[in-house]
């Protein structure tokens, strides 16, 4: 169908076009006909520029709706001096048309994208039903030109250092990540399921066994897993391996990537944030005594500190009575928070209490002294012992949680994080970005009874601690490492294994037996006894990279089309059922779900 093409996008008409007859495309994003004229908003990809249309001249244009498809021309000239728009990159000047033809009309739409402030109040289920639609919205192509901006930048940085990049496939078996797989059912062998990949672990083990050396893939990857803000049932890492490194190899080349790409897209799109620094290093040890978690927000300081030693010396039964029970005491500093209100003290305590908290106890510091009804449970001599191991200052308030360590560490990085929420300290122009090294190769699994790898079975123990893999398990350290941004965990990576012995025996400790082993790791443990390459390497979310620096807390807000919680997809409707000849084709039968009791 024959239509006049653009000469100009609608946002890069600027003073200096005055006076020049353009055609433009796109849609009109707001219509307004104040009688003696009408003013149309054009907008294309690149942004919106303002359109007068003369009713004499265009009697049709008031009929104009917003989001009808257009084609127009006419000259660019300056707006006078008091309507021009700072706020706008076109705000300067608008353009005088001459004719414009609708390519397509629009019904009345379901939410109206030109209003960002109303679109808050709109649900995602019908944002989602109609992405098409909401993926016009400035704010929200914003996103996806920066989501195509970092993996531009992923891809020239690796290749530039001598990267291959290698597709592997959808169709195969499980790789374990620690979620349920995506199984695709085998029509020529009923019965029998390919797994949708976890991630291309295994592949990019075997492409270096394979002599690829550098690898890397924008990859897909497909977990069952219980859906939260920061993870979807398919989305996309940067996958990357290299042979003959060592960790600090890998940490340099993801360290220098990451704010290559970061840094680039901050100037690119003019972002509010400031660049990123070289990564601080923590070791896992160092993030839990600390900040109580893996993924620490380090936008501010408040580590947590430890006072076992002073609450088993002090009156306070509580905490003698956890001690005396095998916990330990920890607290954390709230800046300030003596001002509280015993009411807003209380709701801390409820908070605490959410993530598993048995109670929270606190101690307020002003002119000089503890005051709370915990005070007097601390001799004078506890008293400045406290302030010392606390770093206290004038109007703090101390909250202190007696738990076991781990139980006490998850409630306090919550509460850690909550002060810094309400003091105002995760500053969103700040990008903190920190390495956390050397986490324990495996964690003791209470419900199953057993051994789980920390990262994933193919990461290699640290060779001094291999001495305890039979006596002491849980003492054993990984070449294991994750990159964390302001509490969220970015990337995670390790150095491998690639002896077939070592593989076997950590398989084993995982509890997998022999004839497992083989019927579902044999090809590994085939591979490694080819010469493999020592080898190790990492893989970034890309999704969540994207959410960092739109600044968005929801994944979805980065994903071109997301799925609800429950991997529903309302747009396609899928799931969905599909044909009885399929089933049949597929030597397929619905089992009853069984009852469940009570
Ligand atoms: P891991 O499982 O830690 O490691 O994943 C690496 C990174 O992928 C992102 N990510 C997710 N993003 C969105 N939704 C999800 N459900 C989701 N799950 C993970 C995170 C995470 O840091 N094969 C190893 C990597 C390796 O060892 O090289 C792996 O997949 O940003
Ligand atoms: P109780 O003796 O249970 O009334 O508790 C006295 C104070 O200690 C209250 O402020 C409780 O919230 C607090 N508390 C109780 N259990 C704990 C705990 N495990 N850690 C910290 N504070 C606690």
């Amino acid at each position: 169908m024959a239509f006049v093409q653009r000469t100009h996008s609608c946002g890069e008409l600027r003073s200096e076009h005055a006076g020049k007859t353009v055609t433009l495309n796109g849609w009109a994003h707001r219509v307004r006909d104040l009688g003696g004229v009408i003013f149309v908003d054009l907008r294309d990809r690149s942004g919106i520029v303002q359109v007068v249309l003369d009713p004499q001249q265009f009697p049709a244009a008031s009929d104009l709706k917003s989001e009808t498809c257009l084609s127009l021309s006419g000259e660019v000239r300056m707006r006078d001096e008091s309507t021009r728009n700072t706020k706008m990159a076109t705000g300067e000047i608008e353009i005088k048309t001459s004719s414009y033809e609708v390519l397509s009309p629009s019904r009345p739409l379901p939410f109206p994208i030109s209003d960002e402030e109303q679109m808050k109040t709109v649900g995602e289920e019908i944002r989602i039903k109609y992405r098409y639609i909401d993926l016009r919205r400035p704010s929200v192509m914003q996103k996806m030109m920066m989501r195509s901006s970092v993996v531009r930048r992923m891809r020239s940085f690796l290749d530039s250092r001598d990267f291959l990049e290698v597709e592997t496939p959808m169709f195969t078996r499980s790789t374990p990540e620690g979620a349920r797989d995506y199984l695709v059912p085998y029509r020529l062998k009923p019965g029998q399921f390919y797994a949708l990949p976890q991630s291309p672990q295994q592949y990019k083990q075997l492409l270096m066994v394979g002599g690829i050396e550098r690898y890397y893939q924008i990859a897909k990857c497909f977990r069952d897993e219980s859906q939260r803000a920061d993870r979807q049932p398919e989305f996309t890492q940067l996958d990357l391996e290299m042979s003959f490194v060592t960790q600090e190899d890998v940490l340099n080349l993801a360290e220098g990537l990451l704010m290559d790409v970061i840094n680039g897209v901050i100037d690119e799109f003019g972002l509010d944030k400031e660049h990123v620094k070289p990564f601080r290093r923590l070791t896992y040890d160092e993030s839990m005594l600390l900040y109580g978690c893996d993924k620490p927000d380090l936008r501010f300081d408040l580590p947590l500190f430890d006072i076992s030693a002073i609450a088993a010396e002090s009156d306070f039964g509580v905490f003698k009575g956890a001690i005396a029970g095998g916990a330990c005491v920890r607290g954390v500093r709230f800046p300030g928070g003596s001002k509280l209100s015993r009411k807003e003290v209380g709701e801390l305590e409820s908070f605490c209490k959410e993530f598993g908290a048995k109670g929270m106890a606190s101690l307020s510091y002003e002119e000089g002294e503890f005051k709370g009804s915990i005070a007097k449970f601390f001799s004078p001599d506890l008293q400045a012992r406290l302030k010392e191991v606390s770093g206290v200052e004038e109007g703090d308030l101390l909250c202190f949680i007696a738990d076991t360590y781990m139980a006490g560490s998850n409630v306090l990085y919550r509460l850690r994080n909550e002060i810094g929420d309400r003091c105002g300290l995760r500053d969103p122009r700040v990008l903190s970005f920190c390495w956390v090294v050397d986490f324990p190769l495996v964690e003791w699994n209470e419900d199953e009874n057993r051994w789980d790898a920390v990262h994933h079975p193919f990461t290699g123990p640290k060779d001094e601690d291999l001495i305890y893999i039979d006596s002491d398990p849980g003492r054993i350290r990984a070449d294991c490492y994750d990159v964390v941004c302001n509490g969220l965990e970015l990337a995670s990576g390790s150095i491998r294994i690639h002896r077939p012995d070592i593989q076997a025996k950590v398989f084993s400790l995982l509890g997998i037996d022999e004839a497992t082993q083989r019927s579902r790791f044999g090809h590994m443990l085939d591979a490694f006894s080819f010469g493999p390459p020592p080898h190790g390497g990492i893989a970034p979310g890309i999704d969540r990279l994207v959410m960092i620096l739109a600044d968005t807390e929801n994944i979805r807000e980065v994903m071109a089309f997301p799925k609800l919680g429950g991997g529903y997809d309302p747009m396609m409707d899928a799931p969905s059922d599909v044909d009885e000849a399929q089933w049949v084709e597929l030597g397929l039968m619905m089992r009853p779900t069984p009852k469940k009791e009570g």
